[in-house]
């Protein structure tokens, strides 16, 4: 499959302006999405994952702004384009699948309804074909009985089933990236796997480049293509999935892998990384992760940059540089 690059975030920095000051919650962030490729975005809760997200769609909540940085879809900044035009792009050519089936789904209206109102906002089409484009798209998600299912209210639906409506709903425009922000954590482990296969699926069909995010760095190896490891609103790490377990390079990657769940644990306690994110991170000096940190020194309080090693991983950390 050929792969051609969608989106290039260069130096991306969000900030929300608090009562008590700013607070930087995404620093310096680079990465870049191709079609038919899935980047996985993993960190603990409160690393920044979900305003990565948003930023690609200017949704950052009020009172954040995206303070710096450029954001490229296809060779246009779309930092810069008129709010019209970026309307024309979200749910359209960038879309979202989030965590909860039901905040996304409106409980009033019916499922098919809600997956046709997406095409008749960008597209020309009537809506009795919106409607028939809308049950064709719930069959393809693996929903059975779709043209039923399209009549029923969200509530009707089990969890599994839901995501998967709202899995169609934001795929009915065919976009050319899908955002999936912890969208099986909610489900069981079983339809979580149907869903991750499911994607798999879908992506080779479209070329979609998709930017998946968990806090679970092993539901993430199971669909990434190349990880991105986040903490305290900056990279961490970024490397070929293959690589992250077998020659992860940063502490904190290091830190999460020895978090899952491995055969010769069985029936123990899970190791855990020691503490937890910090909430004004952007107060730490040097390395974000020092305070957690088994590895760090005095250096770690300076500045880090992001050393890149012979395999094309990067990570954050003074100790990487070393082996380089
Ligand atoms: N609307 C907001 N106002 C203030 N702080 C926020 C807001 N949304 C997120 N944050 C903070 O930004 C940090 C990153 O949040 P988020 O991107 O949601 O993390 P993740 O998705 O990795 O769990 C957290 O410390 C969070 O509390
Ligand atoms: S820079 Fe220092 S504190 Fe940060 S991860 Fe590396 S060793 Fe640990
Ligand atoms: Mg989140």
């Amino acid at each position: 499959m050929t792969s051609t690059r969608l989106l290039d975030v260069k130096e991306l920095e969000v900030t929300f302006r608090l009562d008590d000051g700013l607070f930087r919650a995404v620093s310096d962030l680079s990465f870049s999405l191709e079609a038919g490729k899935t980047l996985g975005l993993v960190g603990e809760s409160g690393s920044g994952k979900s305003l990565t997200a948003l930023s690609l769609l200017r949704l950052i909540p009020k009172p954040g702004i995206i303070s710096k940085g450029e954001i490229y879809f296809k060779g246009e900044n779309l930092l810069a384009l008129p709010d019209e035009q970026m309307r024309t792009i979200r749910g359209n050519k960038i879309s979202m699948i989030f965590q909860e089936p039901m905040t996304a789904l409106n409980p009033v209206l019916t499922i098919g309804a809600q997956i046709a109102e997406a095409l008749l906002i960008h597209t020309e089409i009537s809506p009795e074909e919106a409607h028939q484009k809308a049950v064709d798209m719930l069959g393809h998600v693996g929903i059975p009985d779709a043209a039923a299912r399209a009549l029923d209210y969200p509530h009707n639906l089990s969890g599994g089933m839901r995501q998967r409506a709202v899995i169609a709903m934001a795929l009915i425009c065919e976009p050319e990236i899908l955002i999936a922000d912890e969208a099986t954590t909610a489900l069981d482990t079983t339809v979580q796997a149907q869903i991750l296969d499911l994607l798999i699926d879908l992506q080779q069909e479209f070329n979609m480049a998709i930017l998946f995010i968990s806090h679970n760095l092993g539901v993430v190896s199971e669909i990434a293509d190349d990880v991105m490891v986040m903490y305290g609103g900056r990279l961490m790490e970024s490397s070929p999935a293959s690589h992250i377990f077998s020659a992860p390079q940063h502490p904190y990657t290091k830190g999460l892998l020895s978090t899952l769940p491995r055969p010769e644990l069985r029936g123990q306690l899970l190791p855990t990384i020691e503490g937890s994110v910090p909430t004004r991170y952007d107060q730490l000096d040097g390395c974000r992760f020092a305070p957690r940190c088994t590895e760090a020194s005095d250096e770690c309080l300076g500045d880090i940059p992001i050393y890149q090693n012979a395999m094309g991983q990067q990570a954050a950390c003074i100790k990487v540089d070393d082996k380089i």
